[in-house]
């Protein structure tokens, strides 16, 4: 296991449209000394807009985004190479930068190049890359954009490890996969997270998932975490009123931790 040190920070971040923005006042912490972190919250309540914030995709409207101690937003050349490997993050809609008019064998070919340069390449083929998320070889030569939704969201998965990141971001990873694939994929990512030592984030709806990868649970409402636990004891004791909306939306999983 290697020593990874990367962390990746939110200081009293604000982020977001209009003139309320859903983020008001966040503190987190990402590393890979942290142990995974969940985020949960209903639909619209920001979980994007604090991963967009955390990768300096959205602009930060207040307080602070800091990759190893530097402004996320002010990167200089070198660090911003350096902060393209070693966080990534997959997207909503797992599109997650990849150009979907390439094959997937170029594309992956292309995150490879860019783990060569940055100093972490393992040798890995592409097609090694694609089968850790369950995707076979027949696979390389079709075109993203003839992918399946769920093959999408995969292949986004094998792209974003395929730099071997110190730092993952997931935004609801699983939506597009059957119950059978999202049992494997949240399995397959809780090794690779734990064997290579990643720092991980996860917004999701599906508390499974969020459940088998997070020791620790950040409850989003209005703006701020309004409650911090394991998953257990959020959705068996809530405290917050958000968090008991969503115990009651979620009875089998309430079942499933009793
Ligand atoms: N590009 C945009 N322009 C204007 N408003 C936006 C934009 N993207 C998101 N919003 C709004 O910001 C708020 C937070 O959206 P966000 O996507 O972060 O929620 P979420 O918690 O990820 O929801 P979900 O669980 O449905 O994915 C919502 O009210 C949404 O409508
Ligand atoms: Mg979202």
């Amino acid at each position: 296991m290697s020593a990874k040190t990367s962390s990746l920070s939110a200081h009293g971040l604000v982020a977001g449209y209009g003139s309320t923005p859903s983020i008001n006042g966040v503190d987190l912490l990402v590393s890979p000394s942290t142990g995974a972190i969940g985020i949960i919250g209903r639909s619209g309540v920001g979980k994007t807009t604090l991963i967009k914030a955390m990768t300096g995709e959205l602009k930060v409207r207040g307080g602070r985004v800091n990759f190893d101690g530097a402004t996320v937003g002010r990167l200089g050349i070198r660090d911003k190479k350096r902060f393209g490997v070693a966080v990534r993050s997959v997207a909503q809609n797992g599109f997650s930068g990849l150009d979907s008019r390439q094959t997937v064998q170029k594309a992956i070919e292309g995150e490879l190049t860019k783990a060569r340069k940055a100093g972490r390449a393992t040798g890995a083929s592409a097609a090694d890359v694609i089968a850790v998320m369950f995707l076979e070889p027949r696979f390389l030569p079709r075109t993203i954009s003839s992918l399946s939704g769920g093959e999408r969201q995969r292949l986004a998965l094998a792209a974003a490890l395929a730099t071997r990141p110190d730092i993952l971001l997931l935004d609801e990873p699983t939506t597009a996969l059957d119950q059978s694939l999202k049992d494997a994929v949240s399995r397959r990512l809780a090794e690779i997270v734990e064997e290579d030592n990643i720092g991980l984030l996860v917004a999701s709806h599906d508390l499974e998932l969020i459940n088998r990868l997070c020791p620790t649970v950040h409850v989003l409402d209005h703006g701020t975490f309004v409650e911090t636990g394991s998953l257990q004891d959020l959705l068996t004791s809530p405290k917050h009123e958000a968090t008991r909306d969503l115990a009651t939306a979620f009875p089998e999983a309430t079942g499933a931790f009793a």
